[in-house]
């Protein structure tokens, strides 16, 4: 129980007037008690002390609390990396207590498969993968084709020759995970970020440098779904929570709907900030609805920075947020709570929403501390302690005041 200043002033108060009577002190406290007749001698009354208020309780989450708050509407994911597994008492454990899903942060991309053209090691993807299915966890596989991760042999050669080599790794990564794996991210961040740009929609990236063309998008959902007819098959980017950029991203997909090419979702990473209004984000999701009847919507990379930061500080470093430190304002850390309790709400009212990933666990290990500039940040459900947030409590108790 907290004890408030007037309580403890009042307990003071009583307590120094019962001083006061003893010693037949000054002022208005000189009575006598009751039981005790006048000239018999008072025996000082040793004042019992308030009782300490409790240090604030870290509150420990109950078992289950946050998958089991949506285990009707949509998977709770979270991105971890395989040297987390063999960790006792860390992130593991609230994945396990709380996730009902697993991404892998890094292993299970191209550059750390196959960084050799032909020679596939699934060690560090097959841990994670593991761990998932020992522990009754979906996974997604995050990501068959992203620019940021093409090892330079798929670059190389003709059009049919860097083909092949695609439809070669595609094929024998969904053969390898076939069954354990349920959904891949075929591609991730095909869309480009400037709508002028002159082969936009689509990003400008390496693969579309190499081909020529976003004919390479055909190639990987075409060489997915013949590998795995089970497997939902989803195209992944961040920023559908701007109208452009999602735009952009829509009449891709009106494309690939158009000519047949094999899509079970869209994956929105949203990666926002305190400052992100959650009906953007539901407006993602709403608009894939509204054209796409069928396609499934996940989010797959969730995490709210507590900086709003401008674009140079994106584009060059410049003009970033100050550092809060490890000083988080507690009206940053509301505002996070409010934005992850409105995001969970409305996503849960969405049928076609199937799937929410935390990009990460704890905070002390996000991207984001490193992203766009080294910074303490706290984008996730958990602090640098592993200590569920203001904003767990958010998401997991409607009747939880923030
Ligand atoms: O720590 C290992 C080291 O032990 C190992 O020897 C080395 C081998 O390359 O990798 C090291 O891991 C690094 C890993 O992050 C952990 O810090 C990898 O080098 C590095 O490439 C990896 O970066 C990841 C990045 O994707 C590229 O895969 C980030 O963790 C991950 O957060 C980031 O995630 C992306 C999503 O896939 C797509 N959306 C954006 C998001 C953030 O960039």
């Amino acid at each position: 129980m907290n004890i408030t200043a007037r309580d403890r002033l009042r307990l003071l108060g009583g307590a120094s007037a019962a001083l006061l009577g003893a010693c037949g002190g000054g002022g208005g406290g000189g009575g006598t008690s009751a039981g005790q007749t006048a000239g018999t001698p008072v025996v000082p009354v040793t004042p019992t002390p308030p009782t300490p208020p409790t240090p604030a309780q870290t509150f420990v989450p109950a078992q289950g609390a946050l998958r089991n708050a949506y285990l009707n509407d949509f998977k709770v994911g979270a991105a971890i990396q395989a040297a987390w597994i063999d960790e006792a008492g860390t992130d593991i454990d609230a994945l396990k207590s709380q996730f009902n899903s697993i991404s892998a942060e890094y292993e299970m991309k191209p550059d750390i498969i196959a960084p050799t053209e032909g020679v596939y090691d699934f060690t560090a993807a097959d841990k994670i993968v593991d761990f998932a299915i020992a522990n009754n966890m979906d996974i997604r596989g995050h990501t068959l084709l992203w620019h940021r991760t093409t090892p330079d042999y798929f670059l190389t050669g003709t059009k049919a020759e860097m083909k092949a080599k695609l439809e070669a790794y595609i094929t024998a990564v969904l053969t390898h995970f076939k069954g354990r794996v349920t959904t891949w991210d075929v591609v991730n961040e095909v869309i480009t970020d400037n709508g002028s740009e002159a082969q936009s929609p689509y990003r400008n990236s390496n693969w579309y440098q190499a081909v020529g063309s976003a004919e390479y998008i055909d190639w990987a959902f075409n060489a997915a779904r013949a590998a795995d007819p089970d497997v939902k098959l989803y195209i992944n980017d961040y920023g559908t929570e701007s109208t452009g950029k999602r735009n952009r991203l829509i009449t891709v997909i009106d494309d690939l709907v158009a000519r047949n090419i094999p899509l079970d979702g869209v994956g929105h990473q949203a990666h926002i900030n305190v400052n992100t209004a959650a009906s953007n984000v539901l407006q993602a999701v709403d608009a894939i609805d509204a054209r796409f009847a069928g396609l499934e919507n996940h989010i797959t990379e969730l995490d709210v920075s507590v900086y709003n930061d401008p674009g140079s500080c994106f584009n060059n470093q410049t003009g970033c947020a100050a550092d809060y430190g490890t000083a988080i304002p507690a009206s940053v850390i509301a505002a996070q709570a409010q934005l992850y309790r409105d995001v969970f709400t409305g996503l849960a009212t969405r049928s076609s929403v199937t799937s929410v990933t935390l990009w990460g666990i704890s905070d002390d290990r996000t991207w984001l501390n490193g992203y766009p500039v080294d910074r303490t940040n706290a984008p996730l459900l958990f602090d640098r302690s592993r200590a569920a947030k203001t904003a767990f409590r958010a998401v997991t108790d409607p009747t939880f005041e923030i």
